[in-house]
């Protein structure tokens, strides 16, 4: 929390003059999500300059903070310290302890998530106003990404929609944006009879996804986007995940119309997301799932509050068109012919969604 604090502090110092378009209502929810409620011109100037010190030099004059600030600036330079070890394993830590807890919590790939999305919203450093950060990131470094949250978060909840909404009936799957093609896997595993078609942009990814399913028949992967695939066959199940944000709404609407073309009479689509701001739709699920203990409150009390930041860099960076918004997604759902049939959280955290969607006058 501390880390993105100094991030939303930072930000704010850097531009005192903000448009006021949709990205300046995105960074007024994130800095309010982690309590920055001055603005610029209010923040007193010794706090400012630390708070520069921090972010561009990663040190700080500690007599210059009162004792709540060291604890937040000790936190930020733990985080940044973490994210170094896990890039360079030979890499010294000055603050941070227990360093070969850390290390082999990474080796065993517990953090990966956490520590990648640290490294990415990092990046948010360098937003200002009225422009697009310029992401430094491969183009795999997302599908990378998904691959870790597949791993760590979603992959038991996508197991369990599979089985109550399919039973063990083949099923003739299309994945849109595949990556590394985790969820391929995981569907031809639970039911080997399962037809793929996998579909990836980024020619490297989509290589390496060929060769991981060469030997696997009923297993199709092509590089190209969705929008220049062409097929007469008709898919089951469409699956969407952590892909929505690399399209214009304009996209979106053609998306869905080709969708239509796509889908079996009874197909679904699932679509795996995150949205910010969207925390009574979360509660009643959790509710409604009995899942609302405290130690859940607390774990989805953080994660919304990440979530803020998380969308705000979706909004951002370059890699990206905008963040997803769950109220214009659903308007457009249900302006284009579809209607939600479920939704759950994919994850512990209700960090993400899954939402399962139907054709309706079919
Ligand atoms: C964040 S990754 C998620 C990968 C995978 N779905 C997962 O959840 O593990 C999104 C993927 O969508 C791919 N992608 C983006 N635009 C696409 C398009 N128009 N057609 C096909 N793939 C696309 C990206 O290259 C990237 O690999």
């Amino acid at each position: 929390m501390s880390y993105l604090k100094v991030l939303a502090l930072y930000l704010e110092i850097k531009n005192p003059n903000k448009n006021q378009n949709q990205t300046t209502e995105l960074f007024n929810e994130f800095k309010a999500a982690f309590g920055v409620r001055k603005l610029a011109n209010e923040i007193n100037p010794n706090l400012a300059q630390a708070v520069i010190n921090l972010v561009e030099n990663n040190q700080v004059d500690v007599n210059t903070l009162s004792t709540d600030n060291r604890l937040i600036a000790k936190h930020f330079i733990l985080v940044r310290e973490l994210v170094s070890l896990y890039r360079n394993a030979q890499f010294k830590p000055n603050k941070l302890k227990q360093v070969a807890r850390w290390k082999s919590m990474i080796a065993r790939d517990q953090l990966d998530y956490e520590i990648r999305l640290a490294e990415t919203l990092f990046e948010l450093r360098h937003w200002r106003a009225g422009h697009k950060i310029k992401s430094p990131f491969s183009e795999s470094y997302y599908s990378e990404s998904g691959r870790n949250a597949f791993k760590n978060f979603t992959k038991p909840k996508f197991m369990q929609i599979l089985s109550e909404t399919f039973a063990q009936q083949p099923i003739h799957v299309l994945d849109v944006g595949c990556g590394y093609g985790n969820y391929i896997d995981a569907v031809t595993k639970w039911n080997p009879n399962a037809k793929m078609m996998g579909l990836e942009i980024q020619s490297d990814l989509a290589e390496t996804a060929q060769a991981r399913f060469a030997s696997s028949e009923n297993v199709d992967l092509q590089n190209t986007s969705i929008f220049d695939f062409e097929t007469d066959e008709k898919f089951d199940l469409v699956l969407f995940n952590y892909v929505l944000f690399y399209f214009s709404n304009e996209q979106k609407q053609a998306l869905l119309e080709k969708i239509k073309t796509l889908l079996a009479p009874n197909g679904k689509l699932l679509i795996c997301q995150y949205y910010a701001g969207i925390e009574p739709l979360k509660v009643e699920l959790a509710k409604a799932q009995n899942d609302y203990s405290l130690t859940r409150q607390i774990e989805m009390f953080y994660g919304n509050k990440v979530l803020y930041a998380n969308a705000f860099w979706n909004q951002t960076a370059d890699t990206f068109s905008e963040a997803e918004n769950w109220e214009r997604f659903e308007t457009m759902l249900n302006s284009n012919g579809f209607q939600i049939s479920n939704i759950t959280n994919a994850d512990r955290f209700y960090y993400s969604l899954f939402v399962e969607a139907i054709r309706i006058n079919v």
